[in-house]
């Protein structure tokens, strides 16, 4: 049996589409644009390159784009400064703060900084307080992807036994939180877990995020399961070079889940495509109007 594929990339596509669709909706219906500012300190090259498609995108779905490149040697009080004129700016309705920071930065001062209702990265301790009571927030960007993703295979995910392994506050945590609004049975995994193999055989839906190359393999997986690999790897190619692996052993896995998305062009694409959407959320959540 070889699994079905969940095409990431397809999906983000119909997402940003949605999102364009939207964004035309507001403008004419109350001649508002959604305007997104995304801030980079430093020049970390894989970060330039995110920011860079985000601000493409945004452009591409009819949103303003706002970007802010820093000085590796900003204080963090500079960057507190620039967090508080965006907060009052009546055209930015997201603001994202590219991670990490330097280290004379505190990542947690600076989201604690940003707005509630301006969190599109949804990492305010605010938002991530609302998803754990099952409120309407802003929800982190990734684990949203995921669970996106898992609705392509499944038409409810209600009552599914689900298997998040990781729980980082920006992805395993989050997703297990949102997991749990679905009304699926969900178990955190994490370093500690006794007998990881034999608790993610549990699984209907296995998430894995966890930042360890091919970690999770084929007998892991109970037949027939969606595995969704949150993971991306840079591993030595053979034969020189380098290529992108996901947390789960891709080749194996195939064999055996019902659906897998593949690393890279699973929930990597649809990372951006929910930061679109949040932005146009905040937007909506501003002008009083309904989410859903
Ligand atoms: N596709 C995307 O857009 C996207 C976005 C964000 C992240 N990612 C990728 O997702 C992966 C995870 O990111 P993250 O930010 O969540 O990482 P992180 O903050 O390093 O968290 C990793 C989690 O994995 C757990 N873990 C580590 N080793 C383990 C093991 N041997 N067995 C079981 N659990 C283990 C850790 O457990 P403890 O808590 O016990 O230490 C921790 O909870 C990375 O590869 C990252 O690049 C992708």
């Amino acid at each position: 049996m070889s699994a079905r594929i969940i095409d990431g990339k397809a999906e983000a596509v119909r997402l940003r589409a949605r999102v364009a669709e939207d964004v035309a909706a507001l403008k004419a219906s109350h001649g508002v644009t959604p305007g997104l500012a995304v801030v980079l300190v430093g020049d970390d090259p894989a970060s330039q390159i995110y920011v860079r498609n985000k601000a493409t995108q945004t452009r591409e779905a009819g949103m303003e784009s706002f970007e802010y490149r820093l000085p590796a040697s900003l204080s963090e009080r500079a960057l507190l400064d620039v967090i508080e004129e965006l907060n009052g700016r009546e055209d930015v309705n997201g603001i994202l703060v590219q991670l990490p920071l330097p280290p004379q930065i505190s990542a947690d001062n600076v989201i604690n900084a940003i707005r509630p209702d301006k969190d599109v990265d949804g990492l305010h301790p605010t938002n991530a307080g609302l998803l754990a009571v099952g409120k309407p927030g802003l929800v982190p960007c990734t684990p949203l992807g995921c669970v996106i993703l898992a609705k392509t295979v499944h038409e409810t995910l209600k009552g599914l036994e689900v298997v998040v392994v990781g729980r980082s506050s920006l992805v395993g945590r989050p997703a297990a939180q949102l997991l749990i609004s679905e009304s699926c049975t969900v178990t955190v995994a994490h370093s500690q877990t006794r007998d990881l193999p034999a608790v993610c055989r549990r699984a209907d839906l296995l998430l894995v995020a966890v930042g360890r190359p091919l970690m999770v393999k084929g007998d892991w997986i109970k037949p027939g399961a969606t595995v969704i690999d949150v993971g991306i790897n840079r591993v030595a190619k053979d034969g020189g070079g380098t290529r992108l692996v996901g947390d789960v052993d891709f080749d194996e896995a195939v064999q055996v889940a019902g659906a897998i998305t593949p690393v890279p062009g699973g929930v990597g694409p649809m990372t951006i495509a929910c930061l679109l959407a949040n932005t146009v959320t905040s937007t909506k959540l501003k002008l009083g109007l309904s989410h859903a």
